[in-house]
């Protein structure tokens, strides 16, 4: 596997961890598995403030997003771009008819299937993964696969921009909305940019450098990332906000306004009927 895809057994240990709380939010009863002992390592090397409850957020916010969106917007095609170790696929309970695609590199998805191979496959939903690098053209690969444009998705963008160049992000996002028809939905995860700079992240920052991971992308505008590449923006949440805090975020949340914050967003974003 590329290093990048390492931290995908990161971020499963984290999940992993949480699973096994007694007041878990969720369970990933397949986290360990995929987390290995390279995830076990990554979070203790990587270990900071606030990284495994974020995590136990991040998840919680998204598989509740998630499930909003398959419910009540009835949304039948979701797309994880970078899935890592996510078993969504396994443990959400997904209404019937739903096809789940996997978007990552090549060696993951191959470790991944071999790591899973004796889970049953879990009936009345279709999971389909997909080989790509998602900073070169990746939609003719997901067509391939079976995906629809004209139909509304449900797109899954969970930490991955921050390893992207600037450029490829906006490049990403944009060709998300291209391909959503109107009532697709965008959910997923950035950082500020003072999280890139801050003399505190610094140890963090070159742990993932060293390790051929760097995080490179960050934007105090996560607002206006999502309007300029097309998105009509829902709503953005800092951790330990309403709505984002789930009883495990154990900071004060800065206010926007105060500058040169580390930070991490969580956001929904939808492809509103009105714009073309
Ligand atoms: C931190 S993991 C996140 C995985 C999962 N979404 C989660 O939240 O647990 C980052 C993932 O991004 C994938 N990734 C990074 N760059 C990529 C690229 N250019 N194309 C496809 N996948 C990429 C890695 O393989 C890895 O699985």
């Amino acid at each position: 596997m590329e290093a990048v895809s390492r931290t995908a057994q990161w971020t499963a240990a984290a999940r992993a961890l949480e699973t096994e709380r007694e007041d878990r939010l969720f369970a990933d009863p397949y986290a360990r598995t995929v987390a290995g002992t390279t995830g076990f390592e990554l979070l203790e090397r990587y270990a900071g403030a606030g990284t495994v409850p974020f995590l136990a957020i991040r998840t919680t916010y998204l598989d509740r997003a998630i499930g909003r969106a398959v419910r009540e917007q009835e949304i039948r095609q979701v797309v994880f771009l970078a899935a890592g170790m996510d078993t969504r696929h396994y443990r959400l309970d997904w209404p019937t008819g739903v096809t789940i695609y996997e978007l990552d590199r090549p060696a993951l998805l191959e470790a991944k299937a071999a790591m899973l191979a004796d889970e049953p496959e879990p009936a009345g939903r279709e999971r389909r993964t997909v080989a790509v690098d998602l900073t070169q053209d990746w939609t003719g690969p997901l067509k391939e696969a079976g995906w629809r444009s004209e139909q509304p998705t449900l797109w899954v963008v969970e930490g991955l921009l921050f390893f992207l160049p600037e450029d490829a992000v906006r490049t990403l996002i944009t060709t998300l909305w291209q391909h959503s028809s109107p009532g697709s939905v965008l959910l997923g995860d950035v950082i500020s940019k003072a999280a890139l700079d801050n003399p505190l992240s610094r140890p963090f920052m070159k742990a993932l450098e060293e390790d051929g991971n760097p995080w490179l992308f960050g934007t105090e505008e996560p607002e206006q990332l999502l309007t300029s590449c097309g998105w009509t923006v829902r709503e953005v949440k800092q951790p330990g906000e309403d709505g984002a805090d789930f009883g495990r975020w154990p900071y004060p949340v800065p206010a926007r306004e105060v500058p040169r914050v580390p930070r991490s967003f969580l956001f929904t974003a939808i492809r509103d009927e009105a714009t073309s």
